[in-house]
Parts: structure tokens; C-alpha cells; sequence
């Protein structure tokens, strides 16, 4: 590789990657699979470190995906130790290096380690005081969670209290210890909520850990306790006095048991790196009768003492981008299964795009029996050449819907036909088009049944408007009893209408109109993501929410004023103008205006704040602030805080250490201020 191909690759994957954490953290939609993502950035590592003079200096290139868990309606609580992160990696050549990386660090060969199944669910710090469950925390965004005790001691199998043991010799309870692990369904228990919620015509759970997730974020703890959630611990993080007893994971995994807590069904503690790797061999073949899902293997240097001599890599960094250097995680490829393709179909989204659908003969992969899998569009099909009767790979790895892999080309019959992907929409016939500069073909009908349908399941579900009791399967029967036919008649519903639906749905009906009449005045934001603006995740209608604050305003912004708003590019900026300058949406939304919709402004920053519309890039290490109180500061004076200079900056706070933002930042011309001049800004 030449020194401009490689730049031009770094930019692209850079791009990708960048694209792909706005899907994940922003809109929290990932498009592909973490297996998949970890390769783009292990290119990009692997380019960076052969082409050092490209590397981006103040490059802070996290290993994995781990955002900001924190969410509205809970109190938020500092770790007493951070939670940080793990390198993952698929390679044995790789885990052999962390061996020799620590070998040369601690200047001997005989290393103890733990194996520990690394379980697929979502972290959690539970906090013990003398003895008694006292807290228990999100990881959020590794420094502060969300205060989940309500909900984690709704957990059956989850003592609130250490058994305390006879044993003369053991140590102590602590005065306080924090115990980390992570919460979990069971797949039959997925299935179990996921017909429920089907039943109820709500949106399907993409998976158990997804599940989990969002159980653990519900304000109602009686919903929670209606869904078995489980929890294994495995970690340790503060704990005073100082651990007495056990000084090293071993141990303290026998501690957690010897306390009547639940922990991993087996880990293995060995010597020497050969024996991590046949340990890492054994856990791969019995891992799949485990109650959790897992996705890899965590390795940790087994002796306290050890840890805390290597520490951790990314010091100054946020937590969450700190990583033990005492610890990898070795992931296990995604599970793939073989058969065959008895059909393909085609679905129509909200935005028209036409996604084509393997039909599969039902296959047992990693768990769940899959008779689907995505084909992504047209390309991806004549690309791999997939046709109907063709056998087939499919991989699901614990994200998103399986997917077809590839062809298995030496069972292919003549009987299998090359595919041809249909040119008229499947729903309303109307002749497809070519996604401009895209690959997806769209159905171009503003009117197409389909996307009518799914536009209003989109206004009304969790993601948007969040109407109670207007799940998928209510708005489909409300359009075919002709009840409505677009987003603003849903206000217009009386509760007369709805009585003929059910029988005696008097109740059903009433809550309906009064769950609906509720969200009139929903949160400004809410309402602009249920427009379904193309490019206008969840993240962006906040940020137009703050910088716009009506309708009106919005509706009447101009493509400069847009493209202000820090994180938005010319393509969102466009995508916005394009749709408000759209007769038949502003006439949508007027009439949505119409039928009383009358959504709340976001809380505006306190008047007169010394950065109240001010953009401020935090780079490298202060002497005092971490990233996150800084940005707690800059937030509480009225300033918002980006991740990347430009014209538009107002000012860079530097600490040590600081990289290409500082580089940039005097290139442009933007105030650099260090933590002295940051604080005497604030006053
Ligand atoms: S140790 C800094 N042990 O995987 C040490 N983590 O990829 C990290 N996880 O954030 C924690 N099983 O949420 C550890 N046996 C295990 C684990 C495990 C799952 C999760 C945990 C962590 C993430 C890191």
C-alpha cells in the first residue's frame, strides 16, 4: 500500500466508522453488527499504525462500541471506580500478544489467569454496605450511571443481603463493595415478553440483551418484575478496607459464590497463555448450555497484585475509553447455520425503501429458529448472486435480524434462477426508483398503502410520539376500518368511532382517546422525529428542538441556519429544507396544528449564560477536570460541547497531551483556553 492510497483509505473508513457510531449512539439503530464494525476499526488501527505520519494525533479511537447508557427519569450516581472498557479481539495471534505485552510488563513468564464466559447482557454495579444491597447502577457513561435499585431488586435470585459464613478464617464483609456483573434474559424468556408484546401490537425486541436493556430502563418496577430477569457478577470494583481475603479474581469469584450471590457457571484459573487458549476452546464447546448468551471469552491476569502493577491503557481519558491493560476479551466469531431459500420477498418501509427478504427453510442458529434474514437491497443480491432455492450461510450475532452470508455455490441446482428484483412497488404497483446516489430502490407513491401505515406506526410508537396503546396492530386496524388516513386524523378520533371496533371496548377505547389527547402537547422533539424527516434521528430532532423551538420556526429555517447546528452537515441541512419544502408535508403539518397538536419547547438555558449558544471542543488531559465534569461545566453555563473543531467552534479547552484539535484550532484561528483561563471564564 502506498502513502495515498492508505490516506484515502483512512479517510474512508473514518467515515464509515464515523457514520456507523451516529447510527449506533445517536439513533441507537446500528445497520451492522459489531463483528462487522470491529473489522473497519481494526483496519483502521492496523493502516494507522503502518502509517504512523497519518494517524490522527488526538485519534481517541475507543476499541468498541460502549456509548452513554443515561436516560431520562433517573437519578444519576457516581462509581466510586469507574466502569471501563475491554479490548476485544477475534485472533489467537492477538491474545498471545496481551500474554507477551504482559510478560515483558511484569518481567516474568509465570503468569496466572481467570477464563470467564463474557456474557451478552447489560452491566451493572451493585453496591453492598455492610453487607446490605444498597444500590445498584447502570453503567452509563462509565464515570455515572442510572439508579436502577428498584428494578435490580426485583430480580429473583438476587440476595439483598451477603450470606454472612461461619467460617472463622473468611474475611469480613466489607464496609461497602462494589460488585459488577451483568443482567440477563433467558431466550425462552425473550421469546415469552417478545409474544406479548406482539399480541399487544407493539414493536418485537430485536434481541434478549436489547430486551434486557430496556427492561432495566423502565420507570415502573412492577412492569419488572413481571419479566424474569436473572444477574451473574463477576467483577470487583471498590471495596473498603482494601480487600482482605482475596487478592485475586479467583478468589474473589469464590468470595461472590461463598456469599450466596449468583456467579458465571464455570471460569477456569490457569498458567500461561497455551492454557488460556485450550481453556478458551472448552468454553467455546459447553458455552451454548449456559442460562446467558455469550460472545466471547474474558481473559484476566488472575493476581490483584499483577493487575495493579500494569493498570490501565487511555489514563486522562474518559472512563469509558479506559481499558485494563490486565484483561482482553476474545470474542467468538458470530454463529452461522446452512439452508436453503424457499422464497424472496420484498418489504416497504416508511421511507419507501424496498428491502428484499430471504425466506428460509427454519434453521436452529445460536438459540432461536430463523426463517428470515435480511438481503439488504438489489446490489447485495446480484452481488452474491443469491437465488431462490439456493443453499445459503446466515449469521446472527446477537444484533439486528440474521443475515445471508453467502451462497453455498457447490450445492447450487439448475432449478435455482437468478433472481429478479421486481420494478413496481409489491404493495401499490407503482414503478420503483433508484434511491438518489444510494443503493436502495424506493416506491415514489406518497399515497403507497405501506408507507402510509408505517409513517403513522412511526409517529405513534415508543421512538416518537410514544401514544399509549396505538401500537402497530391498532393502527392497522384503525386504517382499514378507513378511521384514518393520515398522522393528524389520529387527533381527531372520538371515542364513538372506536366502539364499533370491540366488543365492549368501552375501557379500550377511553384510554385510547385520552392516551392520544395526552401526547397533544409532547415534547417539541418527539413530534419532529415522528415527521419522519429523512437523515433526522432522535439526536438531530433534539438538537432542531433547542435550536428552533416550534414548528413554525422550523418549518421557516433556512438551509444556512441548519447547517449551523453543530453535527449537522450540508446532506441533514438539505434533507430538512427538502421536506418542509414538500407542499403536501407542510400542509401535513399544518393540519396536524389543526387537529390541536401543540408540542412543548425543551427547557431553555438559564438567560444571559456566559456560553449560552456557544460551541466548546474539550482536547487532551487538564490538570484537574476530567472530560466530564468539564463538560458538566460548560453544559451548566449555557454551552454545548462537540466533538470536533471547525469554523464554528467558539472555543477549545486544552489540557496536556492535546493533539490535532489543538493544531487545528490555531490553524483556524479558534480561542484556545487552558483550565485556568476555562475556570476564569466561568467566573
Ligand atoms: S470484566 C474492565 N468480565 O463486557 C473489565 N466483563 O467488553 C471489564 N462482560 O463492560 C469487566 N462478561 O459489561 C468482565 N466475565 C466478564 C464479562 C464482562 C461480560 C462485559 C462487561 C464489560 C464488557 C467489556
Amino acid at each position: 500500500m502506498t502513502n495515498p492510497e492508505a490516506k484515502a483509505r483512512i479517510e474512508q473508513l473514518r467515515a464509515e466508522i464515523a457514520a456507523h457510531d451516529e447510527r449506533y449512539y445517536r439513533e441507537a439503530k446500528p445497520e451492522i453488527r459489531d463483528f462487522e464494525y470491529d473489522v473497519l476499526k481494526k483496519e483502521l488501527a492496523w493502516i494507522e499504525a503502518e502509517f504512523p505520519e497519518l494517524a490522527d494525533a488526538a485519534g481517541e479511537s475507543p476499541t468498541q462500541r460502549v456509548g452513554d447508557d443515561r436516560s431520562e427519569g433517573f437519578v444519576r450516581v457516581k462509581h466510586r471506580m469507574a466502569m471501563t472498557t475491554l479490548d476485544n479481539t477475534y485472533d489467537e495471534t492477538e491474545l498471545r500478544e496481551f500474554h507477551a505485552r504482559l510478560v515483558k510488563a511484569l518481567g516474568t513468564e509465570d503468569i496466572c489467569y481467570t477464563v470467564e464466559p463474557k456474557i451478552d447482557g447489560v452491566a451493572v454495579s451493585l453496591t453492598y454496605e455492610n453487607g446490605k444491597l444498597t444500590r445498584a447502577v447502570t453503567r452509563g457513561d462509565g464515570e455515572e450511571g442510572d439508579d436502577v435499585t428498584a428494578n435490580v431488586k426485583t430480580i429473583r435470585g438476587l440476595p439483598h443481603a451477603l450470606k454472612p459464613t461461619d467460617d472463622l478464617l473468611a474475611p469480613p464483609v466489607p464496609e461497602i463493595i462494589e460488585i459488577r456483573g451483568e443482567i440477563f434474559l433467558r431466550d425462552e424468556e425473550f421469546r415469552r415478553i417478545n409474544q406479548l408484546q406482539e399480541e399487544a401490537g407493539e414493536a418485537l425486541y430485536a434481541n434478549p440483551r436489547n430486551l434486557a436493556a430496556g427492561t432495566i430502563k423502565q420507570l415502573d418496577s412492577k412492569l419488572v418484575a413481571t419479566r424474569r430477569l436473572e444477574i451473574v457478577l463477576y467483577g470487583l470494583g471498590a471495596c473498603e478496607p482494601v480487600p482482605a481475603g482475596f487478592d485475586s479474581q479467583s478468589l474473589f469469584q469464590a468470595q461472590v459464590r461463598a456469599w450466596g450471590l449468583p456467579v458465571v457457571e464455570k471460569f477456569w484459573a490457569v498458567r500461561g497463555i497455551d492454557a488460556v487458549w485450550e481453556a478458551i476452546g472448552e468454553l467455546d464447546a459447553m458455552r451454548r448450555g449456559f442460562a446467558y448468551a455469550t460472545d466471547g471469552a474474558v481473559v484476566k491476569t488472575d493476581l490483584f497484585s499483577q493487575q495493579a502493577v500494569v493498570g490501565y491503557r487511555g489514563a486522562g481519558q474518559a472512563a469509558r475509553k479506559l481499558s485494563p491493560r490486565w484483561a482482553c476479551a476474545y470474542k467468538f466469531a458470530p454463529d452461522r447455520a446452512e439452508t436453503r431459500i424457499n422464497a424472496i420477498s420484498v418489504q416497504v418501509g416508511r421511507t419507501g425503501a424496498v428491502t428484499p427478504v430471504a425466506e428460509l427453510e427454519p434453521v436452529l442458529l445460536a438459540g432461536t429458529t430463523v426463517k428470515r434474514a435480511t438481503l439488504h437491497n438489489a446490489d447485495e443480491i446480484a452481488r452474491k448472486d443469491v437465488r431462490v432455492g439456493d443453499f445459503v450461510l446466515v449469521e446472527k450475532a446477537g444484533e439486528i435480524i440474521p443475515a445471508v452470508i453467502e451462497v453455498v455455490l457447490s450445492k447450487r441446482t439448475p432449478e435455482c434462477v437468478a433472481y429478479v428484483f421486481p420494478t413496481e412497488c409489491p404493495v401499490c404497483g407503482t414503478k420503483l426508483v433508484r434511491e438518489e446516489g444510494g443503493v436502495k430502490w424506493m416506491c415514489p407513491n406518497a399515497q403507497c398503502p405501506e408507507k402510509v401505515r408505517r409513517k403513522i406506526e412511526h409517529f405513534a410508537s415508543k421512538a416518537s410520539l410514544d401514544i399509549d396503546g396505538l401500537g402497530e396492530e391498532v393502527v392497522d386496524l384503525l386504517l382499514t376500518k378507513g378511521l384514518i388516513k393520515t398522522i393528524p386524523d389520529i387527533f381527531r378520533l372520538k371515542v364513538e368511532d372506536l366502539l364499533p371496533l370491540k366488543k365492549s371496548g368501552e375501557v379500550w377505547a377511553g384510554n385510547l382517546i385520552n392516551g392520544i389527547a395526552a401526547r397533544k402537547t409532547a415534547d417539541l422533539w418527539r413530534v419532529i422525529h415522528g415527521l419522519g424527516i429523512p437523515q433526522v434521528g432522535a439526536a438531530s430532532a433534539k438538537d432542531l428542538a433547542r435550536r428552533f423551538r416550534s414548528l413554525d420556526a422550523l418549518a421557516a429555517a433556512g438551509l444556512n441556519e441548519l447547517v449551523q447546528i453543530e453535527g449537522f452537515g450540508e446532506k441533514t441541512g438539505e434533507a430538512v429544507r427538502t421536506w418542509f419544502g414538500d407542499e403536501a408535508n407542510r400542509a401535513m403539518v399544518a393540519d396536524l396544528q389543526a387537529a390541536g397538536v401543540a408540542p412543548s419547547p425543551p427547557a431553555e438555558a438559564a438567560a444571559g449564560a456566559v456560553l449560552a449558544g456557544k460551541t466548546v471542543v474539550l482536547t487532551g488531559t487538564l490538570p484537574t477536570l476530567s472530560r466530564e465534569q468539564a463538560t458538566e461545566m460548560i453544559e451548566a453555563a449555557g454551552g454545548k460541547v462537540s466533538g470536533s473543531v471547525s469554523r464554528k467552534t467558539h472555543y477549545v479547552l486544552a489540557g496536556e497531551e492535546a493533539g490535532s484539535k489543538l493544531e487545528k484550532a490555531k490553524t483556524l484561528g479558534v480561542p484556545v483556553l487552558d483550565e485556568a483561563g476555562f475556570r476564569a471564564l466561568l467566573g
